[in-house]
């Protein structure tokens, strides 16, 4: 799993009374699996982190991001899911029995006041296709399946079993970037077989991947039909209303067309100025590795400028119509906040800038309302434009320091 941090061991030593459930979560492998596979047939599986005190009644799930096999034919995109299949993100063969936490992950109190006690469930990610898809395709000397839809509805069934999660106080279906993707598209299902006494929401982290015009989506159904064995009625959620048309189908992977299909309150983490929708979608190469934009020329800019317009106008809107919802978006560049305290809990990454309003607060405070029945405003869209965030810039000295490290 990315960024493992070693902020929690050293807060460890400071502050001993914070430790007593540190560590480790522990991988479990569900090797009964029915349908349920990785990319190259292996078995799926989770790291459990257990939960304490007050905690020991609520779950994070929190879905691992990590791209996606694409191509511009179908034969193009087998051979990126092939290539894929061979690595941890398609594979369970070498993954780590254990994982530190970090991030919300955190059982830190003061990092991760939402989290820090909760029973944490961080879902590998292994399907190569955005937790979609249920078929099998002979490939070179292999069979690739794509299983995201299958795999989604057994973890769910196994922790319904195995963890009683049907009797959970709080359920909160998490994720960054594929897995923000993952929280956005399950939520649904979640909310179907879970009993109706169970709080859940969604808190997708950099997931909310806008439709920019002039893409071109053109080869996309036909993906689709592949993956999903020709049937699109398993595309999560249900009810997209673009299912059946072939050159709008795409639409029903992109979050801002289905948000109506959404009955859980959805609490949005995301950037303005999404880095990796910047540098993979828009294909702009000047962002510096603080994530600053002063190399850019104007063109650069124009393009830059035109992201943050669409995630805005359409954020806006969201807030417009789902009063009951959260948003939390930031005008500086970056890609999923949730999984180094850096950007999760750290001082410079609050929005408006200096106001103590990081993610991590004001997740726990959205929590917090849900789980005692009040509900306030909750949208934090940063009202002013790049780079008038001033402290997540990546202008200053602050960065070279803590986020070069961080990968994109
Ligand atoms: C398939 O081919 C690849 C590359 O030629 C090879 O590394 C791999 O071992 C083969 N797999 C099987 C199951 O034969
Ligand atoms: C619960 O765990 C047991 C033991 O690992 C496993 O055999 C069983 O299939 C699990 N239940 C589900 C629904 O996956
Ligand atoms: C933490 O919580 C936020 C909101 O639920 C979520 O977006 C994020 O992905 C989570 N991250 C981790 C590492 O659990
Ligand atoms: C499509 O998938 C759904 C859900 O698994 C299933 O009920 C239905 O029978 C499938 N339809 C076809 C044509 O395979
Ligand atoms: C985006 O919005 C800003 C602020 O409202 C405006 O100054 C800018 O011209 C817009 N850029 C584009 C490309 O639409």
């Amino acid at each position: 799993m990315k960024a493992l941090l070693f902020w929690p061991f050293l807060l460890c030593f400071i502050a001993i009374a914070n430790c007593q459930q540190d560590g480790k979560g522990s991988l479990v492998l569900i090797t009964e699996a029915k349908s349920a596979k990785c990319l190259d047939g292996s078995p799926i599986g989770f790291y459990y982190f257990q939960g304490f005190g007050e905690g020991q009644d609520k779950f994070l799930i929190y879905l691992q991001g990590g791209g996606l096999c694409q191509g511009e034919t179908n034969e193009e995109l087998l051979e990126q899911c092939y290539q894929r299949s061979k690595t941890t993100l398609g594979s369970s063969k070498k993954w780590s029995k254990t994982a530190q936490n970090s991030g919300n992950l955190s059982n830190n109190q003061q990092n991760n006041p939402a989290f820090y006690n909760w029973n944490k469930i961080y879902v590998q990610y292994c399907d190569g296709f955005l937790y979609q898809g249920s078929a099998s395709i002979p490939y070179k000397n292999t069979t690739l399946h794509f299983k995201g839809y299958d795999n989604m509805v057994e973890i769910f069934n196994y922790l319904i079993q195995n963890y009683s999660i049907q009797s959970s106080k709080m359920i909160v279906l998490s994720g960054g970037s594929a897995g923000g993707l993952g929280a956005f598209y399950w939520n649904q299902y979640l909310r179907k077989i879970i009993n109706s006494n169970v709080i859940v929401i969604a808190a997708p982290d950099s997931g909310f991947f806008v439709d920019i015009p002039g893409n071109d989506n053109s080869q996309q159904y036909k993906q689709i039909d592949l993956l999903t064995n020709g049937n699109r009625s398993i595309i999560q959620p249900e009810g997209c209303p673009y299912l059946q048309q072939n050159e709008q189908v795409y639409k029903c992977s992109q979050p801002q067309y289905i948000t109506d299909q959404m009955p859980v309150p959805v609490f949005i983490i995301n950037s303005l100025y999404d880095s990796y929708t910047l540098k993979y979608i828009l294909q702009i190469n000047c962002i510096t590795p603080t994530y600053g934009l002063q190399n850019c020329n104007n063109q650069d800019i124009q393009r830059v400028e035109l992201l943050r317009n669409l995630t805005f106008t359409q954020l806006q809107e969201i807030q417009a119509k789902k009063p009951n919802w959260g948003i939390w978006a930031i005008s500086c560049l970056y890609h999923v906040f949730s999984e180094s305290i850096v950007t999760y809990s750290g001082s410079n990454y609050e929005v408006p800038m200096n106001s103590e309003f990081t993610v991590s607060h004001v997740l726990n405070e959205f929590i917090q309302q849900q789980l005692t029945g009040q509900s306030q405003n909750n949208f934090y869209i940063d009202q002013v434009v790049y780079p008038n965030n001033l402290n997540c810039n990546g202008l200053s000295s602050f960065y070279n320091k803590y986020i070069q490290t961080q990968q994109i």
